[in-house]
């Protein structure tokens, strides 16, 4: 039984009662289709979507029913500035409750000593992190400096230059173009207009995190912060290494762990390659591995930043989403199960048989293999872009998404790779032998793809041109692997 089935595994039982899961739904599309029909439409589509198309966005999953129900409710219409028992709104008893809760099961499930739950993003969650930073390491010396208790005892001039000084800081993170993500310091991101940022990179020969390259640039640099973390890595990170690095220059380790919260919830990452105990601060999205509703959290060990961390709310964020605060409370739960151990475990063995799937039948793996969740795929050896391999399996109901492989020369609109993940299929019960058929179904397409020149004859980076018989071929084996491994058998058809 997969971990999404918690209650039966049938929309209808033997003696043909509907699920509760399928009961609940029906019911939901039905009120909110009386208001807006297309809406509830919509939510059906979307389904109907999902069910008949082959989910590897690294980024993606698939959260239980009680936790996407979890989020429909009135929690929603609840404001809830401030801390569990330190509101700046009265009524807020069951909101308390419910992020304690989440608190509680979040600490438990990562061995941290403290939790906040409130990012309503991943993004979020790294704002608060470098805000909470910033606010211990620059704010509270120049306040003690100044003899004020709060930045509002401050005259004009020690603001003006408390300010100037937020926007002297470093930082360093990892090489969009070697896996790293935008909200690591990056200028399209507010991280990049706030911090002067360096990067750090992967090794040209073995791909792998460089650490001598990280360790020098730190010497150099001098950075506040040190972020390690990755969207589109496909190997651990030796987080223990990292924290020597930042401990020699004086930097705060700060870990990103959107992507593969979910392995170390599920002990697949443990000791020197676990953030929690080697990290200063660790942030996470809780939608990815962990599958969890969309949102973030931020996780520390140490007791004189997290009072910093808990001012989040107003800092970056405004008031808390109290449903999604109930969604991840539970969410925490069921990852505290030890079923969620079998199902990280899975997550990796399937990555390493669909990187091994694919390299057998000539496909080129970044890095040679994946020790997490992500297979990164050189799609160069089949003759395409990243743009066009990404088109291309999507007409055979194949969804990925295109990344940049390491030293990339396609830029990172047309790249030259695409990115697997294996957290959705996983969640739905395919193994490593259903990996080895999606591995073969993929090259089939990306076998047969053809880039076409455009319409004035040049050679197009986006134009391709895939055999019809070929993609239904696809297909028809895509549709079949579903069938075998329902998305959501217990809300049955709606
Ligand atoms: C490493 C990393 N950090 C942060 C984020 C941002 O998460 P969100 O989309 O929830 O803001 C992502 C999402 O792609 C990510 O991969």
């Amino acid at each position: 039984m997969t971990v999404q089935e918690t209650t039966s595994t049938q929309s209808v039982n033997n003696a043909g009662v509907d699920s509760p899961e399928a009961l609940a739904y029906r019911a939901a599309l039905d009120v909110i289709g009386a208001v807006e029909p297309a809406v509830a439409d919509h939510i059906r589509g979307e389904l109907g979507n999902q069910r008949s198309q082959l989910k590897l966005i690294a980024s993606e999953n698939y959260a239980s029913p009680a936790v996407l129900l979890a989020m429909g409710n009135w929690f929603s219409d609840k404001y809830a500035e401030g801390t569990p028992g330190h509101r700046f709104y009265a009524g807020c008893e069951y909101v308390d409750k419910v992020e304690r809760l989440a608190v509680d099961h979040a600490k438990a499930l990562f061995g941290a000593d403290y939790a906040y739950v409130q990012p309503h993003s991943g993004i979020d969650a790294n704002l608060v992190a470098f805000w909470a930073i910033l606010a211990h390491r620059v704010e509270a010396p120049f306040l003690v400096d100044h003899e004020a208790k709060h930045v509002n005892d401050l005259s004009a001039t020690d603001w003006e230059e408390l300010r100037q000084s937020f926007g002297n800081q470093r930082m360093i993170g990892m090489a969009l173009n070697a896996g790293g993500h935008l909200t690591h310091g990056f200028r399209p991101n507010i991280s990049g207009k706030l911090f002067d940022q360096r990067s750090y990179g992967v090794d040209h020969t073995t791909e792998m995190l460089d650490y001598d390259q990280v360790a020098a640039t730190a010497r150099e640099f001098k950075p506040l912060v040190l972020v390690a973390g990755y969207s589109a890595y496909p190997r651990k990170v030796d987080f223990a290494k990292m924290r020597e690095i930042a401990d020699e220059v004086g930097a705060t380790l700060m870990v990103d762990m959107a992507h593969f919260a979910g392995l170390v919830a599920g002990g697949v990452f443990t000791g020197d390659f676990d953030p929690i105990p080697n990290a200063h601060i660790v942030t996470s999205t809780t939608h990815k591995s962990l599958r969890g509703p969309r949102g973030g959290i931020v996780l520390s060990n140490e007791a004189d930043l997290v009072e910093f961390v808990d001012k989040g709310c107003p800092m970056v964020l405004g008031g808390p989403l109290s449903n999604v605060m109930a969604a991840k409370a539970v969410a925490f739960s069921e990852a505290r199960q030890p079923e969620f151990k079998t199902y990280a475990q899975q997550v990796t063995d399937n990555a390493a048989a669909l990187a091994e799937g694919i390299a057998k039948r000539g496909g080129r793996i970044v890095t040679g293999g994946t020790d997490n969740h992500l297979v990164l795929v050189d799609v160069q050896p089949f003759g395409l872009t990243g743009r066009q391999a990404e088109s291309s399996l999507e007409a055979a109901g194949v969804i990925v998404n295109r990344n940049s492989i390491p030293f990339d020369t396609n830029g990172a609109w047309y790249t030259s790779g695409i990115r697997l993940g294996t957290p959705a299929l996983t969640t739905v019960g395919m193994d490593t032998s259903d990996m080895d058929e999606v591995a073969d179904i993929i090259c089939g397409v990306l076998r047969s793809t053809e880039p076409v020149p455009t319409k004035a004859g040049e050679p197009s980076k986006a134009h391709f041109d895939l055999d019809d018989g070929v993609r239904n071929d696809q297909r028809a084996r895509a549709a079949e692997l579903l069938a075998q491994n329902p998305l959501y058998p217990t809300i049955g058809q709606l």
